[in-house]
């Protein structure tokens, strides 16, 4: 049985998010630790939008949506996408993408992107199933000395 995955906004870092944030970042990386002003600031941020994937009440995923205007065109950007371990498979992330791709749709974006690593199986098998399209495009990233 498929459990009913509810996606919400997040208004307020409230401890019971905070507890569930704490607990699924590092599951995003080795290296994601818990920041809870960090936390505070992204959900304070205009162009940053916090949703979180609740399953039988509990908060059992997340994913960062990023909104900004450009020249070109409003750009938004699908970042930090997290399923807790033992809720996986159970279209949690799918849920969580497509209110992600609903939310940014609805304030005019006019693309959608997204990075994962090859080595993402999971992640990126969910992303194609969704519709999103691989980019022939390099990605950089450049590591000022001072924030090692
Ligand atoms: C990627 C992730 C968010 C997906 O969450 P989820 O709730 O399991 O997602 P869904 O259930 O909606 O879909 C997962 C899909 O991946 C598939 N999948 C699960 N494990 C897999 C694996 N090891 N290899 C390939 N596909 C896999 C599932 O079968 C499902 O696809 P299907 O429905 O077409 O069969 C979750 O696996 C996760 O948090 N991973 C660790 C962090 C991460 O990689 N984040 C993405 C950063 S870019």
């Amino acid at each position: 049985v498929t459990e009913t995955v509810v996606v919400e906004q997040v208004d307020e870092l409230t401890q019971e998010l905070g507890d569930a944030l704490r607990r699924l970042l590092p599951q995003l990386s080795a290296s994601a630790t818990f920041d809870a002003d960090l936390l505070h600031r992204v959900v304070e941020h205009e162009a940053s939008t916090l949703l979180v994937a609740r399953v039988a009440g509990s908060v059992r995923g997340a994913l960062t949506l990023v909104m900004y205007p450009l020249p070109t065109g409003i750009r938004a950007h699908i970042d930090d996408v997290v399923v807790d371990e033992e809720a996986r498979g159970q279209g949690v992330g799918a849920a969580l993408v497509r209110a992600a791709l609903d939310l940014a749709e609805s304030r005019g974006a006019r693309t959608i992107d997204l990075t994962s690593r090859p080595s993402r199986a999971a992640a990126i098998r969910l992303y194609e199933r969704l519709g999103f399209v691989r980019r022939d495009s390099n990605l950089y990233r450049y590591l000022p000395p001072s924030s090692s």
